[in-house]
């Protein structure tokens, strides 16, 4: 074993909520957390990027599971939804209102102002007009980072976990020396989603899948990869940004190239159909009519004013006027590390919490406003169940990287990057084909041989967040194909007769 390592009793990968929520409550139960983060501003995580909101039940929690059971097509796992909807009051007022005072929008009696997205029965949705991800995640840092239980270290990668007879003990960095190990009683992944490996994604640059390809390459079940959401309304142009469902929720409307509105006609919730049907809609009206917009001069307020945020990346871009041009984006990963109700992985002393995890409760298509209650609820509880180990025994022999060559070829990441991408866009995006998933797996699997070609030597960061990129991308592959039928954001083609309905209108 090394001679001073570094060690902690929990180690979270990841300074999202979910990461947070975990190190807050193992540190509250007293363990000597230390939380990593590859990012070099540790609020870069998915989190601050998040607009809409954070759903609470308003004390209806049968009716916030009906919602996402409905959003789901039936594929949510009620059990797990269960426990969302159970903990989601609780959470937000123990961690949200009590801990880091976060005040939340309200209205001119001082009560909160509920906002609804897409299939959504009831106002029920907490937000900070729609910039609701920042205004929770820097409150959160600040707390996290005081705690003197917790150490926050930014600018570190974890390139793989260190695992000993099934069970892991840690992560190697590339901190210097390089593969620099951290050992720990137990390691929670919160590393977000897989924004990186499509070409427009309203995730920051860096999701690339990290959790999901270690855990895997590691022995951990992964579930549901095949179930990719696509927001239906992110700016259409260079530079994608995210139009929250909540201007939909409060009176925007979509209008097809001929400037019509046209959601009626494929849903019956019209423009607060499922995220899947609406992004769907969007791509078909696309080909067929030409530029859709989201049109939100029919808010029920004031556009520049409800949503400075949103109205400032218009001005941004050079948008004038209330019509904004739109196009499904990458949002979302459904599926992710397979985990328990307490974000135990498949393997001893893992756990996975947020959206690199696969609790169950969005199936095949999430419902808006729940993946950082999600994040939130799983991360406290698999903080308090990570608490329970302590690093004592769990210091192994790591493997050894420091001899290793820490550079690469100039360029080799970024051009691979660039094939990846356009692999995943084309043939594993919103519409699927069997033959065109099994084109690309073939692509992924040469670029894998390509990139372990490399991995033997060297350790650059670059080549491996290509390497975690790359076999996310092949697990997607494969849960696409190994699934013929379409449900929620796994859409195989369309049959003969919806082709002649759409034709015929
Ligand atoms: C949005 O604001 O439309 C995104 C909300 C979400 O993805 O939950």
């Amino acid at each position: 074993a090394p001679t001073d390592p570094e060690t902690a009793d929990v180690l979270v990968v990841g300074s999202g909520i979910a990461g947070c929520a975990a190190a807050l409550q193992a540190a509250r139960e007293g363990s000597d957390v230390l939380l990593v983060t590859k990012a070099e501003r540790p609020d870069d995580a998915s989190t601050d990027w998040a607009q809409g909101g954070i759903s609470t039940t308003r004390d209806e929690p049968e009716s916030l599971k009906a919602d996402i059971l409905e959003a789901s097509d039936g594929t949510a796992d009620p059990s797990a939804v269960d426990v969302l909807v159970e903990n989601a009051d609780d959470a937000v007022e123990d961690v949200l209102l009590e801990t880091l005072e976060i005040e939340f929008d309200e209205t001119d009696d001082g009560e909160f102002d509920y906002t609804r997205e897409a299939a959504h029965s009831a106002y029920r949705i907490l937000h900070v007009d729609a910039a609701t991800g920042t205004h929770i995640l820097r409150p959160f840092l600040n707390h996290v980072d005081g705690h003197e239980n917790i150490d926050v270290r930014q600018d570190t990668a974890a390139l793989d976990l260190v695992t000993h007879e099934g069970r892991v003990h840690g992560v190697l960095t590339d901190e210097e020396p390089t593969g620099h190990p951290i050992f720990a009683g137990a390691t929670v992944l919160a590393t977000g989603g897989v924004g990186a490996l499509y070409t427009r994604s309203t995730n920051p640059d860096d999701a690339t899948g990290d959790g999901i390809a270690m855990a895997a390459l590691a022995g951990a079940d992964v579930a549901d990869l095949e179930y990719v959401q696509f927001h239906p309304t992110a700016y259409a142009g260079d530079d994608p940004f995210l139009l929250s469902e909540a201007l939909r929720g409060e009176g925007a409307v979509l209008r097809n190239g001929d400037g019509e509105r046209f959601m009626d006609d494929y849903h019956p919730l019209g423009d607060l159909a499922p995220r899947d049907v609406v992004a769907r809609a969007v791509e078909t009206e696309r080909e067929e009519t030409g530029d859709v917009v989201l049109d939100v001069r029919t808010l029920e307020g004031e556009f520049a004013e409800e949503y400075p945020a949103i109205a400032e990346k218009c001005r941004d871009r050079g948008i004038e006027g209330e019509e904004i041009p739109v196009a499904p984006c990458e949002h979302f990963l459904c599926g992710g590390i397979d985990v328990d109700d307490r974000g135990r992985t498949t393997l001893d002393r893992l756990y996975a919490v947020g959206e690199c995890a696969r609790t169950g409760v969005h199936g095949a298509n999430r419902l808006a406003s729940t993946s950082l209650l999600e994040g939130l609820v799983w991360g406290l509880r698999a903080g308090e169940d990570a608490a329970e180990f302590d690093v004592e025994a769990e210091i192994v022999e790591a493997p050894d990287l420091r001899n290793s060559d820490p550079d690469l070829p100039e360029r080799f990441a970024a051009e691979k990057s660039i094939r990846l991408k356009r692999t995943m866009d084309e043939y594993l995006g919103l519409e699927r084909d069997p033959d065109e998933i099994a084109r690309a797996s073939a692509v992924l699997r040469r670029l894998k041989g390509e990139i372990d070609a490399y991995i033997r030597t060297r350790t650059a960061r670059d080549l491996y967040e290509l390497r975690n990129a790359c076999v996310t991308a092949l697990l997607i592959a494969r849960a696409a194909s190994e699934n013929a039928e379409s449900t929620g954001c796994h859409y195989v083609g369309e049959g003969d007769e919806e082709k002649a309905t759409r034709a015929s209108r």
